[in-house]
């Protein structure tokens, strides 16, 4: 019989972690797992995440905690840093310390979208946003201070919990009449729900090809596409109109084209990875039931 595999969760309280906790069931007799948030564990103290890990001997440590406020974060670099790059080089050193597997996410916003065909893991990483700056200093961080990780980057993250764009979407959509949405940033929207089938394959499939991953649903979409698929497929009428970048300007840089390769993952997990319009079916289905 298989060990059960302890499995901490850091930052659990956000889209992810909740996605995770919602859909622990699944796996229960195989992982066990420990949910903290930021009261639990701060992972910017490196005192806290030792006396935290202790002798809990956690087989597993996936980090759901990050500073993800993009527009913020230009004018907050510091506290983006202080989390996305000190708080995982907190965590990397400790899980090295303690025989922990790290499986940390991270961002297509690592690459500046001048590409125009998929990215791959080897591809040159160079931020165009501080938090995509900051995401990528933790990713070096782990490689440089430990051995067993999985660095999983995955683009237009969206559930039925927490905030994302799909439940902005909704939200909107309930409210206007008539909405704008940038068409010259193009990506692939990901469900949370089933990155977290993935996370979780990596665990129970002992996978040991350690190492960066680019994981996202499958296709290609603007945040146009992607927003008019959300309203027709849970039945909203909205007057949605195609925008340029430069018409809505943030304080962040989006890279224009961030679409993902994703051969690696499939070939390691053997995994076919579902479209991002079937997912975004099953998310608004899961939504619905959720808020019933
Ligand atoms: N959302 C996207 O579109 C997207 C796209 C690509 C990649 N990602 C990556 O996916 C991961 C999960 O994103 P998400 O959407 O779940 O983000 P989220 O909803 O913003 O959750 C982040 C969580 O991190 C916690 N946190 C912040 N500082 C912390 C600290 N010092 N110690 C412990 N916890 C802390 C936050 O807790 P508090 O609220 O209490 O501060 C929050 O619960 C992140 O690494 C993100 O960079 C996201």
């Amino acid at each position: 019989m298989q060990k059960i595999k302890k499995v901490l969760v850091t930052g659990a309280s956000g889209q992810l972690g909740t996605t995770i906790k919602s859909m622990r069931h699944r796996v229960e007799g195989s992982l066990q797992f420990e949910f903290t948030d930021s009261d639990d564990l701060d992972i910017t103290s490196l005192e806290s995440v030792k006396e935290f890990f202790g002798q809990k001997g956690f087989d597993y440590c996936i980090n759901c905690a990050a500073y993800t406020q993009v527009d913020k974060a230009e004018e907050d670099s510091e506290t983006a840093l202080k989390i996305n790059e000190e708080g995982v080089k907190n965590l990397a050193q400790v899980c090295h310390q303690s025989n922990t597997i790290l499986l940390h996410v991270s961002t297509d916003f690592v690459f500046d979208g001048r590409k125009n065909v998929p990215y791959l893991e080897t591809d040159r990483a160079n931020p165009v946003s501080v938090y995509g700056h900051s995401k990528f200093k933790g990713e070096q961080q782990i490689v440089r201070n430990m051995d067993r990780y999985f660095i999983i980057r995955t683009s237009w993250l969206y559930s039925a919990h927490g905030h994302n764009f799909f439940k902005s979407m909704l939200k909107y959509g309930k409210e206007r009449k008539e909405l704008s949405v940038v068409f010259d940033q193009v990506g692939t929207p990901t469900s949370a729900h089933d990155l977290v089938e993935v996370l979780i394959m990596m665990i129970t499939n002992e996978v040991d090809n350690y190492g960066i991953y680019h994981y996202s649903n499958e296709g290609v979409a603007s945040w146009y596409d992607f927003a008019s698929a959300i309203f027709e497929i849970n039945d909203i009428a909205v007057d949605l109109k195609p925008i340029r970048s430069k018409d809505y300007p943030l304080p962040a840089e989006r890279p224009a084209y961030s679409v993902m390769d994703k051969h690696k993952i499939k070939k390691v997990l053997d995994l076919t990875i579902p479209h991002w319009r079937k997912s975004l079916v099953e998310v608004s289905q899961i939504f619905k039931k959720e808020s019933k």
